[in-house]
């Protein structure tokens, strides 16, 4: 039977630098013969797409909180389904930028949703979990600063208490799950975030 490949996430704040991590991450992997299958929530299909519009969209200031976390749910259940799975299955690194994590944080966390949040996701991925997950740690009034003067969408736009809760988030799932989650200061360069990827990862594939 064909070897699984392995699911990849990367987290963190708007403006903690996932972009480049995650390209850098992809070259790294095919220049070792792997294939690699690149993706984004809420997005990576045509209707995951299309919630993330709606979700993202700045004049849906009265989204309730309860239906934006079955929005993003929505898109993911979509993704896994159509996406994430099969590449999966099919023996591909999927490395993707946010997941189930991200749901945790900012509705959890930020909108104060507690725990249904997880248990909806778990429903949502039939309990798909990433096998790694890099987290760019970043305070929120770093990843404001580092946003400003770039268009902002719904989420980004809220106050600052909001972005507060998001990384308290972020910092209380880093405690619940170690092994999974590796925690790396965003604020470090470029290089010496890429070198801590890299030796996790090296690790993983090499007990494959
Ligand atoms: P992005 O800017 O990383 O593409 O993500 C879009 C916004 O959506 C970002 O501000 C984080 C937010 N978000 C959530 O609130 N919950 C989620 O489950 C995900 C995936 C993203």
């Amino acid at each position: 039977m064909k070897q699984q490949g392995l699911f990849i996430t990367f987290e963190g704040t708007d403006g903690s630098g996932k972009t480049t991590q995650i390209r850098l991450l992809q070259e790294w992997l095919q220049q070792r013969g792997y294939r690699c299958v690149l993706s984004r929530e809420p997005g990576g299909t045509v209707i995951s797409e299309k919630i993330r519009e709606i979700i993202l969209d700045k004049s849906h200031r009265e989204m309730d909180a309860r239906a934006e976390a079955l929005l993003y749910a929505a898109a993911r259940a979509q993704h896994v389904a159509q996406v994430i799975r099969p590449a999966l299955e099919g023996g591909s690194m999927v490395i993707c930028d946010r997941f189930t994590d991200s749901s945790i944080a900012y509705q959890a966390y930020g909108r104060g949703l507690g725990e249904d949040v997880a248990a909806i996701n778990e429903f949502a991925t039939g309990g798909l979990k990433p096998d790694v997950t890099f987290f760019l740690r970043l305070s929120p009034e770093m990843g404001q600063r580092r946003i400003e003067g770039r268009q902002q969408d719904r989420i980004e736009m809220e106050k600052m208490e909001f972005h507060r809760q998001v990384c308290l988030g972020y910092e209380e799932l880093e405690r619940r799950e170690p092994k999974r989650i590796i925690g790396i200061e965003a604020s470090d360069s470029i290089e010496a975030i890429s070198a801590v990827i890299r030796q996790r990862m090296e690790e993983l594939l090499s007990c494959r």
